[in-house]
């Protein structure tokens, strides 16, 4: 979603349906307003102090020593093959020189003979929709499955106005209108393969599948079978209907999908909107009024007041295996419940399996899960994610941190299986560091170290958590009301994942240079020529650059005048070097990347273009904007990664 930073007063006089899923928590659950001077203006910090407050690997020269490079030393040691792009406005996909795109699949395109093609008139139905590709792409993968190659996408959710933009003020005016919007949820796995260097669906491939809200998933791991997952459709607790938005992704190095389960809560309504939701739920934003998808309207089981536990069913991590595609989808309660963004998994040095994991609300927590299991070529991986210890990140100012670990002891719930489904409570009860809205995480492939995206946060130094945890400014959070964001990084102590120990730095602090000289400017490695707001989307290459994609305000103007259109950018976590890849086209938002399996192409996803009526990405015209994938490749024909 466009997570645009102007005032809540400005955004009260807005309609329900321009608010972003987070700014629909707030004006639902308000939390008291906590002002603490005394911070606020500790932050207000020169970007002297700013950047000597976060150079904390003396080694690394990311900020401080990077701009003690001449322009030619940095031209000729840098590691980033490209010539940098500017910012700009235009509705369109702006690329470096050498370098093309084209679009894979769009929002609707059929995956099936005779399912008919978009229809840009009434942007189809729900049994259409249901056989089509589905809309707002975010994580994705390519996987090689045999000689073929397979993309699985995640379909965070849809823009009400343009995919009822058919109907008078963008609302429903049938239940088909409803089904409709459910069907464009889920994930999408599709065959793609190339032609000419021209990458396309195959229809009819028997990889090509679509899970959505009504697909039947298996809970597995400590919450599964426990009370509070029990509903009226299945009394066992141990499935549940569906899965959607499903934000960032992760892979398994088994060769399996990771799906994400993000903003659950925007879903569920009661028909008696006084009704009351439990604390518990209400920590997640569940509401009983209704956000607008209405989905309560068509199927009972997301009337909160009638179903209270189906809401307990999502907030999880999604396994879904490419290769077998009648599979049920697996929700992995063990990595808890939360407002994941993505999964990054990595292979501990003695086996284990790592995963490090984001929960996107201002003032949430970053979260470690280890598996018991070790991890071996071939062998058995289904316990990998069932079985093993679940941990939230506390960051000290100096520079340390440590993984506390969420246990009945540690967080005084009642079972492992109630950790893993108030996850939130349990990271409050042991006094996690509450972030600046954590969003994707990515480990580098050269290094024991792992890097995750803080968005912006409004709320720093202002407002508590949902939980009522405090947000005060300071460790990887060191701005208040921030607007820009910024990118932390650790390392675990000794190299080992499984450590509860590391050590922090900020790898970039996003900002505005050319208006700001105060810590609104961002650290030394941003500058007027790639400066960009809203970190989100983090994925390493091979190479081990670090690609940077964003979700932020692109209105181009005031304190984010030179920003433009969301982007991608790629770094070097070895210098801090930072280099404008791609501009998207207007109003969207730039989420998921992954490559063929030859390196030649990578797959870049563009996220609701023209979510605010002003793009007609990508079919042109008069047309309907359109989620897309872009197959992005050299001219040339090199690797682009
Ligand atoms: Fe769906 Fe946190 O972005
Ligand atoms: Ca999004
Ligand atoms: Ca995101
Ligand atoms: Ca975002």
């Amino acid at each position: 979603m466009n997570d645009s930073n102007n005032n809540n007063d400005h955004k009260l006089n807005e309609s329900l349906d321009d608010l972003s899923f987070d700014e629909y928590d707030e004006l639902m659950n308000p939390t008291s307003e906590t002002t603490d001077f005394d911070r606020v203006v500790e932050a207000s910090l020169t970007r002297r102090d700013l950047l000597k407050s976060v150079v904390v690997f003396g080694s690394i020269a990311a900020l401080g020593g990077f701009n003690a490079l001449s322009n030619e030393a940095r031209a000729a040691s840098s590691r980033i093959g490209f010539s940098p792009i500017d910012a700009d406005t235009t509705d369109g996909i702006s690329l470096p020189a050498g370098y093309k795109s084209h679009v894979v699949a769009r929002w609707g395109d059929p995956l099936w003979s005779g399912v008919p093609e978009f229809d840009h008139a009434t942007r189809g139905t729900a049994l259409s929709q249901s056989k089509a590709f589905g809309d707002n792409i975010d994580g994705m993968e390519a996987f090689a499955v045999g000689d073929k190659t397979v993309l699985l996408v995640n379909n965070e959710y849809s823009n009400r106005k343009v995919i009822w933009g058919n109907r008078p003020e963008g609302k429903p005016t049938t239940d088909d209108d409803i089904n409709k919007i459910k069907m464009a949820h889920g994930l999408t796995a599709v065959e793609i393969s190339e032609t000419d260097g021209q990458w396309s669906i195959v229809k009819d491939s028997p990889y090509n599948r679509r899970v959505t809200p009504d697909t039947p998933t298996v809970l597995t791991g400590p919450a599964a079978g426990h009370d509070l997952m029990k509903t009226a459709a299945d009394p066992t607790g141990t499935t549940s209907l569906g899965t959607f938005n499903n934000c960032g992704n992760g892979s398994t190095p088994w060769g399996t999908y990771l799906a994400c389960e993000e903003n659950f809560n925007g879903y569920f309504s009661a028909e008696d909107e006084d009704h009351k939701v439990s604390p518990e739920l209400k920590r997640y934003g569940v509401s009983s009024k209704d956000r607008g998808y209405q989905f309560a309207k068509v199927d009972e089981r997301f009337d909160v007041a009638k179903h209270p536990n189906e809401a307990n069913r999502l907030g999880f991590v999604v396994e879904v295996d490419p290769r077998q595609p009648d599979a049920m989808p697996k929700k992995r309660t063990a990595l808890g419940r939360f407002k994941h963004e993505n999964a990054e998994v990595v292979v501990n040095g003695d086996g284990r399996i790592v995963v490090y994991m984001g929960d996107d609300e201002r003032g949430e927590f970053l979260y470690r899960y280890v598996s018991n299991g070790l991890y071996a070529v071939g062998g058995e991986t289904d316990s990998l994610m069932e079985d093993g210890r679940l941990y939230v990140a506390k960051f000290h100012d100096n520079g340390a941190g440590e993984w506390l670990e969420l246990t009945p002891e540690s967080t005084g719930l009642s079972s492992m299986a109630e950790v893993c489904i108030h996850t939130r409570i349990g990271a409050s009860a042991v006094g996690a560091t509450t972030m600046d809205r954590p969003e994707w995480v990515a480990s580098n492939p050269n290094a024991a170290e792992v890097y995750c995206a803080l968005t912006n946060n409004k709320n720093r130094g202002i407002k508590p958590n949902p939980g009522g945890d405090p947000t005060p400014v300071g460790g990887p959070n060191p701005r208040a009301e921030n607007q820009y964001g910024q990118i932390v990084r650790w390392r675990p102590n000794g190299g080992d994942h499984s450590s509860n120990g590391f050590a922090w730095d900020l790898f970039v602090i996003a900002g505005n240079p050319a208006l700001h000289s105060d810590a609104r400017g961002g650290s030394s490695n941003v500058d007027a020529g790639n400066m960009f707001n809203s970190p989100d989307g983090l994925k390493f290459d091979d190479n081990g650059i670090l690609w940077i994609q964003t979700d932020g305000n692109y209105s181009n103007e005031k304190d984010f005048a030179g920003h433009g259109n969301n982007q991608m950018l790629a770094s070097d976590p070895a210098t801090g070097e930072i280099k404008r890849f791609l501009v998207g086209p207007n109003e969207c938002e730039i989420t998921g990347l992954t490559w063929s399996s030859d390196k030649r192409t990578m797959f870049v996803g563009v996220q609701h273009p023209g979510e605010r009526g002003g793009s007609h990405w990508p079919d042109g015209g008069d047309s309907v904007p359109r989620s897309a994938v872009l197959a992005i490749q050299r001219e040339d024909g090199g690797k682009v990664a």
